[in-house]
């Protein structure tokens, strides 16, 4: 690869890295360093700017920014709808997070880059849940991507009906109380973030849960598995279309600020680890 090439993959902040480039294709290269073999081949994959469909239309801020979640958000959109998840009613906790409003956003409109007739490609039928903060409540609404949006103190308000569960906050309690709510009539009941790290250590209350046991989203496994069925080009093709109007919507809400040196770096930094930093900000930092 000529010098000056650009790639887009995980980097840490440093002035230089030393990577072991490994199945060298014109679209980019995966890191066989000793030391990440462990990890899941998406965090070794570095493509090339300038061969990747998602980058024509630029949004370098966002692809850094969003790139990874919108990943999340797409194959957990997927696997809704192949698993036939959507004909009923999908609650997704921590409805403000990036990862669960791409995935409200997506459903919303249908997943783009599916061809008619396929599973990915029909309407959903049920509504979308938003669980959120009283203190996050404003801001998601505002996003207009949930059809329903209740704070964790009225989940007595959940529908009624089926429904399937996207936990992001990974909260004990309010996993517990959709479980206990939907018992059986929940269909599937999907692990994916835990946003809300300071109840984990709280065991839910009466054994096991009501209904399906949850299980573990992870996005790299659904990535392997579609790459395997529609190959990486079909795959990246969808993706890449449902990026664009993703990108779209967020430049009608997503503030981004740059900031330069470790005073940016470590200010921004403490403002996260405090819960000062407004949903609707984003910082593209370097130092
Ligand atoms: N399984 C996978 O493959 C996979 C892949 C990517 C990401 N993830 C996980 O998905 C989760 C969401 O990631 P994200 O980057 O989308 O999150 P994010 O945009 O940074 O959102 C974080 C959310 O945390 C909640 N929150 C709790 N305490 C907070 C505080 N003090 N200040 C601000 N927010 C607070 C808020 O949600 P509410 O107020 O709405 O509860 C907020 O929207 C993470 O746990 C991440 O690790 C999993």
């Amino acid at each position: 690869m000529p010098a000056g090439t650009r790639v887009y993959g995980y980097l840490p902040p440093s002035s230089h890295v030393v990577l072991t480039p490994e199945r060298v294709r014109p679209e980019g290269f995966v890191d066989a360093s000793p030391h990440r073999a462990g990890l899941p081949s998406a965090y070794n994959s570095y493509v090339r700017v300038d061969g990747d469909p998602a980058f024509a239309g630029g949004h370098d801020d966002e692809q850094m920014l969003l790139r990874p979640l919108f990943m999340t958000s797409y194959l957990l959109a997927d696997f809704l709808s192949s698993s036939g998840l959507l004909a009923a009613a999908v609650v997704v906790s921590s409805a403000s997070s990036k990862t669960a409003s791409a995935l409200a956003f997506l459903l919303a409109r249908g997943l783009p880059g599916a061809p008619a007739g396929s599973p990915n490609g029909d309407q959903r039928d049920g509504e979308i849940v938003g669980l959120t903060s009283a203190a996050s409540e404003r801001f998601t609404r505002e996003l207009g991507v949930y059809d329903r949006l209740l704070t964790y103190d009225q989940l007595d308000s959940l529908p009624e009906g089926r429904a399937s569960y996207v936990d992001i906050a990974g909260n004990p309690s309010v996993r517990e109380t959709v479980h206990r709510h939907y018992g059986d009539r929940l269909s599937h009941s999907a692990v994916v973030g835990a946003t809300h790290h300071d109840t984990l250590a709280q065991a839910p209350a009466g054994g096991s849960l009501p209904g399906p046991q949850p299980t573990l989203f992870f996005a790299p496994d659904h990535m392997s598995k579609r790459t395997q069925e529609w190959g990486r080009e079909e795959l990246e093709r969808r993706v890449a279309q449902a990026w664009g109007s993703y990108v779209e919507w967020t430049s009608r809400w997503l503030q981004v600020h740059h900031g330069r040196g470790p005073d940016a770096v470590r200010e921004a930094y403490l403002q996260l680890l405090d819960g000062r930093i407004d949903p609707a900000r984003a910082h593209v930092l370097s130092l």
